[in-house]
């Protein structure tokens, strides 16, 4: 790594969600590497602090930590940010990848489908308990991971049917999972327009995944073969929270680090505010 990019992120409060395995425990390395304050969010202590460990003999940086909290239990988030704030004062990138991918449909203990109660609805609670501290922090940065934007395109929201209630194959709530996240990324950009928080919502790449590990081995050994081929370093996300080519930047799909033009079949316009009100109803957030 060039000298001066060492520094580049030196002092900037970032905490990132599914820091121990796959696209976050990327982002947190990169960030890491960057001298910034990294504060990944573990369901697990144990593995939390094997992240850190790990992250502080590669690079050197002391100022990174772990915290747990387990996205199953959305009541758990208020005492989670109220820490949080009392501990750090300030959040400058808040990087949303934590995510399940159960073999068959499962359901948290507030029965809600899980994949859509930990990918979308857990982070949608988390970022906006966390909304005021990222403004007055500004300038800040939100980060959504979702999926290939050429397969997204196609896919529609019927808030009819949300949040899925009846069995639903994981595919299909991954998919449903992440095209609600990028109208929530679209929509926190709309309401959080002057703030100087940005958010912006992108592909990761191919990033080493622990995804299928509740899958039969005669599924995860294909996987695990195709991920010869898969990265360990996730540079969009990286860049999305560091790059000052990206300050100010907002509302957009980033792929391989560049904006890519994203017009889905059906316009985030029509039920991005809707989910966003509907997601605070089913939260009960005020
Ligand atoms: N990897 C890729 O190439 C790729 C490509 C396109 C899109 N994506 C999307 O990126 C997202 C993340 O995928 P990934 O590959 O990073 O998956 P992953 O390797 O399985 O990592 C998921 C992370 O989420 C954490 N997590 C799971 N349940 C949690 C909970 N209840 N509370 C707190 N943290 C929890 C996991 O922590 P523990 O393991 O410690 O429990 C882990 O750190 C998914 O939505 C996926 O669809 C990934």
């Amino acid at each position: 790594m060039i000298n001066s990019m060492k520094n580049l992120m030196k002092n900037r409060i970032c905490l990132v969600t599914g820091g121990t395995s796959g696209v976050g425990r990327a982002i947190a390395a990169g960030l890491t590497e960057l001298g910034a304050i990294v504060i990944i969010v573990s369901k697990s202590a144990e593995r939390g602090a094997a992240a850190v460990k790990d992250f502080r003999r590669k690079t050197g940086n002391s100022q990174t930590f772990y915290r747990t909290l387990d996205l199953e239990k959305p009541d758990r988030i208020p005492r989670f940010v109220e820490q949080f704030r009392q501990e750090f004062q300030t959040l400058h990138v808040l990087s949303n990848n934590a995510a399940v991918f159960p073999r068959k449909t499962e359901f948290t203990p507030g029965g809600m489908e899980k994949i859509f109660a930990v990918n979308y609805l857990a982070h949608f609670v988390l970022t906006y308990s966390l909304l005021d501290l990222l403004k007055s922090s500004a300038p800040s940065r939100i980060l959504i991971v979702s999926g290939s934007p050429s397969i997204l395109k196609y896919g529609k929201i019927n808030m009819d049917d949300m949040p899925p209630k009846k069995p639903v194959h994981p595919f299909r709530a991954t998919y449903l999972a992440a095209l609600a996240k990028v109208a929530f990324s679209y929509e926190l950009a709309r309401r959080l327009e002057g703030s100087g928080v940005t958010s912006n919502t992108f592909h990761p790449g191919l990033v080493k995944t622990n995804l299928t590990r509740h899958f039969p081995w005669i599924f995860r050994i294909p996987v695990s073969l195709a991920q010869i081929f898969f990265s360990q370093r996730c540079d969009t996300g990286v860049y999305l929270a560091s790059s000052h080519e990206v300050e100010g930047i907002t509302s957009q799909f980033f792929k391989r680090k560049k904006i890519v033009s994203f017009h889905p079949k059906q316009p985030l316009e029509a039920y991005a505010s809707e989910l966003w009100e509907k997601s605070k109803q089913w939260t009960g957030l005020k």
